[in-house]
């Protein structure tokens, strides 16, 4: 259940408890596939991989999806990226089909900013709980009743929510977003994850209200535990996506994107981490780390913790390689985004890329690193 270090901030008005439990409901549902034998792994390789090529297509895939899919998006000219990562280099890609292992966010922002390509997911159903969290009703609802404060969203929204905002951020250029709102002396409006949200807000002092939402994997970390690993291994160091509770990121040594704490791990001079976000990135991690360096889980058990993910998420879990292949057989199916609300939510995503262009923010993992 979502635990709050957030005690200074009334949720209740944006996302009630009950919708909570139920988004944490749909989450248990999920029924991740199981991963193939040695003998048809290497088939499915073999024929994704030709598919691929003729159809003109690349494999673009997020830190946290299975590890064959991931290996498959390097193997075959792809990419394996955080989500602000992943869209820059769908954008700037020749391929005229895309296809994006991830969840549907994902999909929807490269289909928003390649209207002319094919954009295929893995599974069409792998949704965010932050997405389900900020429906555009009562979140446009929410706006209007701020209409002296700019909107900005975390790229785990829905296109409909996206296209009622000013920004676009991922968690790799929040902070710079915000900071650059506030030195502007703009106040802002923040949705959906509360944690982030909270973080931001104490990082760069800016006004900000903020939505109630909450990732069912992040939100399980606990920072009773933490602080007990901590103690067993007082050496490591602690790496924590800011999706986190606050308690939890309290105790980090480095707080960022997926790609900063691959980066972190290259580039921090210690022989043990801590890792509180969901394990499919120790895949890149364990690669980036190189020999005699261990990667630890962070713990979700404790007190109030419902672990409903354990530390991977159910929809980035529902992607793999039978679907793949599924995928590029049978034809799956093209993305599709009223065109009116496709045009706007382009305006506040290419507004995000731009910035993040000028101050080469998010290009660091360019040679997939
Ligand atoms: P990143 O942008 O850091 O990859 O995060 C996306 C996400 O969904 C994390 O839970
Ligand atoms: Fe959404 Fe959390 Fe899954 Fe990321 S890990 S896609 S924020 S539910």
């Amino acid at each position: 259940m979502a635990q709050s270090g957030d005690q200074q901030d009334d949720f209740g008005n944006t996302i009630s408890v009950n919708e909570l439990e139920r988004i944490e409901q749909i989450a248990a549902e999920v029924v991740c596939p199981v991963p193939p034998t040695e003998a048809r792994r290497a088939e499915l390789k073999r024929r994704i991989t030709a598919l691929l090529q003729e159809q003109d297509a690349v494999l673009v895939a997020h830190y946290y999806v299975a590890e064959d899919l991931q290996s498959l998006a390097l193997e075959t000219g792809g990419h394996v990226a955080d989500s602000l990562e992943m869209a820059r280099f769908g954008h700037e890609h020749s391929a005229s089909t895309l296809i994006v292992a991830g969840v549907r966010f994902m999909g929807e922002t490269a289909k928003i900013l390649n209207p002319e390509k094919r954009v295929l997911m893995v599974e069409d159903e792998a949704t965010c709980s932050l997405d389900l969290s900020c429906p555009i009703d009562r979140f446009s609802h929410f706006c209007d009743a701020h209409p002296d404060r700019k909107v900005v969203v975390y790229a785990n929204t829905s296109a409909e929510v996206k296209a009622r905002s000013d920004w676009v951020v991922t968690s790799g250029i929040a902070l710079d977003i915000v900071s650059y709102l506030t030195a502007s002396g703009e106040k802002i409006i923040w949705a959906p994850d509360r944690h982030l949200g909270s973080y931001i807000r104490e990082q760069t002092g800016a006004d900000m209200l903020l939505w109630g939402g909450i990732c069912v994997v992040h939100d399980e970390y606990r920072s009773r535990e933490l602080q007990l690993m901590k103690q067993r291994y007082p050496d490591a160091k602690v790496l924590v996506h800011p999706e986190s509770p606050r308690d939890v990121i309290k105790l980090a040594d480095v707080v960022g994107s997926t790609t900063a704490l691959v980066n972190a791990v290259r580039t921090l001079d210690a022989r043990r981490f801590i890792v509180a976000t969901d394990r499919g990135i120790f895949f890149k991690m364990q690669q980036a780390a190189g020999p005699g360096k261990e990667l630890m889980e962070a713990p979700t058990k404790g007190v109030g913790a419902t672990c409903t993910s354990c530390g991977h998420c159910p929809w980035m879990g529902m992607n793999d390689l039978e679907k793949l292949l599924n995928v590029l057989e049978k034809g799956g199916k093209d993305i599709e985004i009223a065109p009116e609300i496709r045009s706007r939510a382009a305006v506040p995503i290419n507004r995000m890329m731009e910035f993040a262009k000028a101050r080469g923010i998010g290009m660091a993992s360019k040679g997939n690193a």
